[in-house]
């Protein structure tokens, strides 16, 4: 079993969560969210679930923060529906005043405040005007990021803008797997674009205020090609330039990816070119989502980019996601050695499902300590190769909202019964607060 001192001295070990996935979306006076609608919708979500209650943690939360005492940092967003119901104009204070009660019990655990300012949950009124895809949408961020800091910036440690930008557009707007459910190209080369620059417009506010340790969650995928055939290579690097170089590039270098643009480009914004120096602005830290690999193939008859995932029988998380730890060490080590160099880097999330059940008052999940365990070595050996990693944080402290997945998907250290409420820390939490024992 790793520990402690396996690590760097000064190696955060943490949880993260999500504020849309645990709190209870219903309570306190927040404004609707995309995903409030996009569960209304038929087929989007199993069973039609939604973040209306989830973990009830906007009612739990001193009880939940008491579980991760002993470790060094939680990770945590703030939804910008309940700081801002209409997403611009007038705050919610109750919503404020949660977040500012939050922070300070984090800290009173001995815990490291880890925000996240935008984890998914647009607000619909600012959805109503195109959401990601309105040039305006950066400035709405914005102001929305400095009211936040302006109440708790003085207690964070470290400040994320958005959350796995991949996500907010791509799977959004094009797969139309998330909220707002789109397939559209065009709203998907705008919406990727303007993730970027609020981004980059939140960067600019924030330093300029004074507030420090600024960065981006970006999520990775391990990639291979599902034969050895040129074709299925071209695929797979078009399938990497979309899934693993569409931000780290711009945000670090100023550009995007010859394959992106090949896609997207007719779609950008006019002069899109003149904000890239904005989204290039340099950062404090880059935190990295990692969960699986993806095995592609070439797919010449279907529209860009041309490309599917193949299934494979390699071993699976609940999710359907290929166990790979050695891919996390791979993309960490070349996050490092294409783009980031000596910035620091944490990974952000990483985690996997599993069907758990309660027996006997206990969840018995050895499938999750060996998950943690090989993705902490592998850790380890991007650490050793000259990575410089300064934390990690497991997905996630609870059982939660798993977006289209609804309730069905456990990634928790603890196990969340969502009928009563009930946790119950699963082996793997005794197991992780046991490595990062001091
Ligand atoms: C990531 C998300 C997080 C959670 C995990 C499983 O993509 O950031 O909210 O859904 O996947």
């Amino acid at each position: 079993m790793p520990d402690r001192t396996d690590f760097p001295g000064g190696f955060l070990f943490g949880a993260a969560t999500a504020a849309y996935q645990i709190e209870g979306h219903s309570f306190g006076g927040a404004g609707e969210t995309i995903w409030d609608r996009f569960a209304k919708q038929p087929g989007k979500v199993v069973n039609s679930e939604s973040g209306a209650v989830a973990c009830d943690h906007y009612h739990r939360y001193e009880a939940d923060l008491d579980l991760l005492a002993g470790l060094d940092a939680y990770r945590f967003s703030t939804s910008w529906a309940r700081v801002l119901p209409e997403g611009r104009g007038a705050v919610n204070t109750e919503g404020l005043d949660y977040y500012d009660r939050l922070v300070d019990a984090t800290l009173a655990r001995g815990l490291q405040p880890f925000l996240t300012l935008y984890h998914w949950d647009m607000p619909a009124a600012l959805q109503d005007l195109g959401g990601w895809t309105n040039r305006d949408v950066a400035k709405w961020f914005a102001d929305f990021s400095e009211v936040v800091i302006e109440r708790i910036g003085d207690r964070v440690a470290s400040v994320a803008t958005i959350n796995e930008p991949w996500c907010v557009s791509y799977l959004s707007h094009f797969l139309g797997h998330h909220a707002p459910g789109l397939q559209d190209i065009a709203a998907t080369a705008r919406a990727v674009h303007h993730v970027l620059l609020a981004h980059g417009e939140a960067l600019e506010r924030l330093r300029a205020r004074g507030q420090k340790n600024l960065g981006i969650v970006i999520n990775f995928e391990a990639t291979q090609p599902a034969t050895p055939s040129a074709a299925d290579a071209t695929a797979t690097a078009r399938f990497d330039a979309i899934m693993n170089r569409m931000f780290v590039e711009p945000v670090t270098r100023g550009t995007y990816p010859a394959q992106v643009i090949e896609g997207l480009g007719p779609h950008l914004p006019e002069k899109w070119q003149d904000d890239m120096a904005k989204i290039s602005a340099p950062l404090d830290w880059l935190g990295v989502n990692y969960y699986t690999r993806s095995t592609i193939k070439a797919a010449p008859s279907s529209p860009w980019p041309h490309f599917e995932p193949v299934a494979t029988d390699a071993a699976k998380t609940q999710m359907g996601w290929e166990i790979y730890p050695d891919g996390l060490s791979e993309t960490l080590n070349r996050i490092r050695q294409d783009y980031t160099g000596d910035l620091p880097l944490y990974v952000t999330e990483n985690g996997m499902a599993w069907a758990d059940q309660p027996e006997a008052g206990s969840v018995n999940d050895v499938e999750r300590i060996a998950y943690i365990d090989r993705h902490l070595a592998a850790i380890r050996q991007a650490i050793a190769d000259g990575c410089p990693i300064k934390g990690f944080f497991y997905w996630s402290l609870l059982d939660n909202f798993e977006w289209a997945f609804g309730y069905e998907k456990r990634f928790g250290l603890v196990h969340v019964d969502f009928d009563t409420q009930k946790r119950t820390p699963k082996a793997s939490y005794t197991h992780y607060k046991q490595i990062a024992a001091r």
